[in-house]
């Protein structure tokens, strides 16, 4: 990915942070996620007072997208944090987020977790969730 692209879809993360709706744990992430066909889905985290009913920015993304009919995914840019300003650290997408994009999205899929435009760190998703668990192990398809 080129490196305009890639600040334009933090650009896009940092302003969907700016809905986030995270009044118990002050911790407000955005999400932008990249489709094949160039469209960008933004996503917020969304905490309830029964915490386990959360959902996370990436997953309020990648669930936005897939409601929409979109299936071939390139990248996803999160910035998450406690800053008021601007997130104060790196947000890594949690286990079950990287759960949900290995449903969607290859081992080559961008993570890119930013600070902002200029302080940007990428991952692929094979390194943030190596051997993972995917469809393939309940279809009986062979097993690499
Ligand atoms: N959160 C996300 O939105 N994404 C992650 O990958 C980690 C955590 C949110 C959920 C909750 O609203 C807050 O951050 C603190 O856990």
């Amino acid at each position: 990915m080129e490196q305009e692209q890639i600040k334009e879809l933090i650009r896009l993360a940092l302003q969907a942070r700016k809905a986030a709706y995270a009044p118990y744990s002050h911790f407000q992430v955005g999400a932008a996620l990249l489709c094949g066909n160039g469209r960008v889905y933004t996503g917020c985290n969304i905490e309830n007072a029964s915490y386990g009913a959360t959902c996370c920015a990436e997953r309020t993304a990648v669930y936005k997208a897939v409601s929409q009919g979109e299936r071939g995914f390139l990248a996803i840019a999160i910035a998450g944090g406690l800053g008021k300003d601007g997130p104060d650290g790196y947000a890594y997408p949690c286990g079950i987020c990287r759960q949900v994009m290995k449903e969607f999205c290859g081992g080559s899929f961008l993570i890119i977790v930013a600070k902002g435009e200029e302080e940007y760190r990428v991952h692929t998703l094979e390194e943030l969730l190596p051997c993972g668990f995917g469809g393939e192990a309940l279809s009986g398809e062979e097993r690499s």
